[in-house]
């Protein structure tokens, strides 16, 4: 597998698997499977609210002798609730605590967007926390801190701007990673421009479009990436799927990717896209079919009140 070198020489496997809507036992099942076809990399998050699960299926995977440790790459994510200083290390400890390992190797700023402390999803302006009040550099800044105990080898962002990430220039280190949605309708080339200049490595989430949101969280006149006509082009000509195309798009481009998975086939599919080795005339073809859309499009944190206008705005 393709290794991405973060800061500090530490190597991310480029592909790895996603795990938001796996709950339960269907988690446990898709990364012992997963881990059996040799996926070492695991993104999770607490909002996902199955790090007891996917610590679970990490302590069967060791227990069954399939890998140690060592040789995995657990992220997982602090929510907007917790962006105040003193909440930061905490909670790190308690994803820890649920997933039952002793450090992770990636833990980002989920969004750059804070509540207050114990709001899960905000219902009026009153449950966020203005950037004012909870300053992204100071939570940075706790970041850097929580790295600095080892209980996390990295650190970073997710769904970070130019124009957040550019509020943390006068840190003593800038993010390792930051993860945001990208595939052929979303290229970002502007964030990737300066992600390259900065050392910040990006990964890719929602690369086959995100199908399995719930329905309230979708749009009626959604794209559905499997349907461009480039991609079921090359999907032909490679003599693979759509979906190992949107896939090793990212992998050929030098970013990495954490599609979700829990089908078997699905998890083998998307394993072995990324043995795919796109031309570059063929990354250029699907990097302009931007359009600059987004199936998560942050509007569900709009919050003028709080100097929240739209989050990718910036
Ligand atoms: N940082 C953030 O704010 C953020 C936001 C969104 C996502 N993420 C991360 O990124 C991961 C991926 O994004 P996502 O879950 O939104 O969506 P996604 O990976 O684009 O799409 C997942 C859907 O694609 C299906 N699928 C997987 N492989 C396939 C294949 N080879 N052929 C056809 N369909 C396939 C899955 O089916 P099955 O599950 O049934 O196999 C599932 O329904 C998340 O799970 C999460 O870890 C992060």
């Amino acid at each position: 597998m393709k290794q991405i070198t973060l800061q500090q020489e530490i190597k991310m496997p480029a592909l790895g698997l996603g795990t938001w809507k796996a709950q339960g036992q269907e988690v446990v099942h898709a990364i012992l499977e997963a881990i059996k076809i040799g996926y070492r990399h695991i993104d999770t998050a607490m909002i996902y609210d199955n790090e007891v699960e996917v610590g679970q299926a990490i302590a069967l995977a060791i227990e069954m002798g399939l890998c140690v440790r060592e040789e995995l790459f657990v992220t997982s994510k602090l929510w907007n609730d917790r962006h105040q200083a003193n909440e930061v290390l905490p909670a790190l400890e308690a994803s820890l605590d649920r997933l039952k390992i002793d450090y992770l190797d990636l833990y980002l700023i989920h969004w750059p967007i804070a509540f207050k402390s114990g709001v899960i999803l905000p219902e009026t302006h009153e449950d966020y926390l203005s950037l004012s009040e909870a300053p992204l550099l100071d939570t940075w800044t706790a970041m850097q801190h929580a790295q600095s105990t080892g209980l996390t080898r990295a650190i970073g962002v997710s769904n970070f701007t130019v124009g957040h990430l550019s509020l943390l220039e006068s840190c003593s280190s800038m993010p390792a990673v930051n993860q945001v949605e990208m595939h052929p309708l979303l290229t970002q080339d502007k964030l990737r421009g300066y992600c390259k200049e900065k050392g910040i490595a990006l990964t890719a989430y929602a690369p086959l479009g995100s199908t399995d949101r719930a329905a309230g969280m979708k749009s009626s006149d959604e794209p559905n990436l499997f349907d461009i006509p480039e991609v079921q082009d090359m999907a032909q000509r490679y003599n693979c799927t759509p979906a190992q195309i949107l896939i090793s798009y990212h992998i050929s481009r030098g970013d990495s990717v954490i599609p979700k998975a829990v089908q078997h086939q699905h998890l083998l599919d998307n394993f072995m896209a990324a043995q795919i080795a796109l031309s570059d005339r063929d990354i250029t073809q699907l990097t302009a079919l931007d359009k600059a859309y987004r199936f998560i499009n942050g509007h569900f944190f709009d919050c003028p009140e709080k100097g929240y206008d739209w989050v990718f705005s910036k």
